[in-house]
């Protein structure tokens, strides 16, 4: 019987809701799949601040790095943003990016058929959107050196450094030219090298890297532009290719396409080793314990860490297709009510995908 060992990290606000039910679908497929899956809960986020004075414990980081994938929910509330900001649950989220190397974010946007009526754009704008954003996660402005305060002059002052050498985009490149190659071998790198020497460095890389596969379709495209055409006309992207701080504003914005940001799940990969699957959205501490989160994203990102994570394809189409089954009989969380369906809890609306398994 194949083995798994899985690192869960529920995290703070939401994350113990929507946990709950992606263990129980790993018990359920577990079964009906025979694997045997060891899932292991470790302290991360805020709740780990309250307990090791640390969001990412090194015990923490140790068993992620000695398990097969970790599965994350979410971590941050409001009542951490006055800490130091190395306490701070994302300094944290940050800091296991890093310690697992993850430089590679897949985020896919992919509208369902039943849902289509839940975005805030037209239908007819939306209905073929399937692309996927890949951001590079571990460097550029999240990272960068020199960063800090001046805070002993007249007046203050703060800096970031937005940084990337030709490796860190190679890679990158790499892994949205790997994924272009499964799908439409279509890429859009997105960047501001009208005005940044950074993005200029990202553009004329991609470029390189790209011009060795022949069949590829490369774009580039300025990112305010990226943030009009993906509300004017999603469907003409495949894969974004981006950086960390372009990245997470696009996959925000894309997500939104799909009508609730409660849908979207992502993987964070690197090379080799562990990757971790968790959703695009926050831990939305003013839902929290109140049993009315959306779990699906979790349960997608459970789904991809079955399909990239475990190799575990069946389980992971499983997934899917209970998620389509439950939503096209018109059942919904709260952030997808139209006034027109069947709204249920978070919990509920778990049993329901459970049922479907
Ligand atoms: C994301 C989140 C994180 C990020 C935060 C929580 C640090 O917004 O994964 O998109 O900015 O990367
Ligand atoms: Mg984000």
């Amino acid at each position: 019987m194949k083995k798994y060992k899985v690192v869960l990290l529920s995290g703070d606000g939401i994350g113990p809701e929507i946990s709950e039910i992606s263990s129980e679908i790993l018990k359920k497929l577990s079964h009906k799949y025979s694997f045997d899956i060891e899932i292991k809960e470790e302290y991360f986020g805020g709740i780990a601040y309250e307990k090791y004075k640390d969001p990412a414990p090194k015990a923490t980081l140790d068993q992620c790095k000695s398990s097969d994938a970790v599965l994350l929910a979410c971590v941050g509330d409001l009542k951490y943003d006055s800490l130091p900001r190395e306490l701070r649950p994302e300094s944290g989220l940050l800091k296991l990016r890093s310690a697992l190397n993850l430089f590679a974010n897949i985020r896919p946007v992919k509208i369902r058929k039943s849902l289509l009526d839940a975005s805030s754009l037209k239908k007819e704008i939306i209905e073929d959107v399937d692309l996927v954003v890949v951001r590079e996660l571990i460097s550029g402005i999240y990272f960068g050196q020199p960063r800090g305060q001046i805070t002993n002059t007249k007046v203050k002052k703060a800096f970031n450094t937005m940084v990337y050498d030709t490796k860190e985009i190679e890679r990158i490149t790499e892994v949205a030219i790997k994924i272009a190659n499964q799908r439409s071998k279509k890429i859009c790198s997105v960047d501001k090298s009208n005005v940044l020497e950074v993005s200029q460095l990202w553009r004329d890389t991609v470029l390189d890297v790209a011009s060795k596969n022949k069949d590829l379709s490369l774009s580039n495209m300025y990112v305010d532009n990226a943030a009009m055409q993906l509300v004017k006309d999603p469907s003409q992207f495949d894969v974004i290719l981006t950086s960390n701080l372009f990245g997470d504003i696009l996959s925000d914005l894309a997500a939104m396409i799909t009508g609730s940001i409660g849908m979207l799940p992502s993987a964070s990969l690197s090379n080799s080793g562990p990757g971790v699957f968790e959703p695009v959205h926050g831990s939305a501490p003013d839902i929290a314990g109140k049993n009315l989160a959306n779990p699906i994203a979790m349960a997608l990102s459970t789904s991809m860490m079955l399909k990239i994570g475990l190799n575990e394809e069946k389980a992971a189409d499983d997934i899917e297709i209970a998620i389509d089954n439950v939503l096209s009989k018109g059942y919904r969380t709260s952030d997808l009510d139209n006034g027109d369906c069947n709204v249920l809890s978070c919990s509920e609306i778990g049993e329901k995908i459970i049922q479907e398994i």
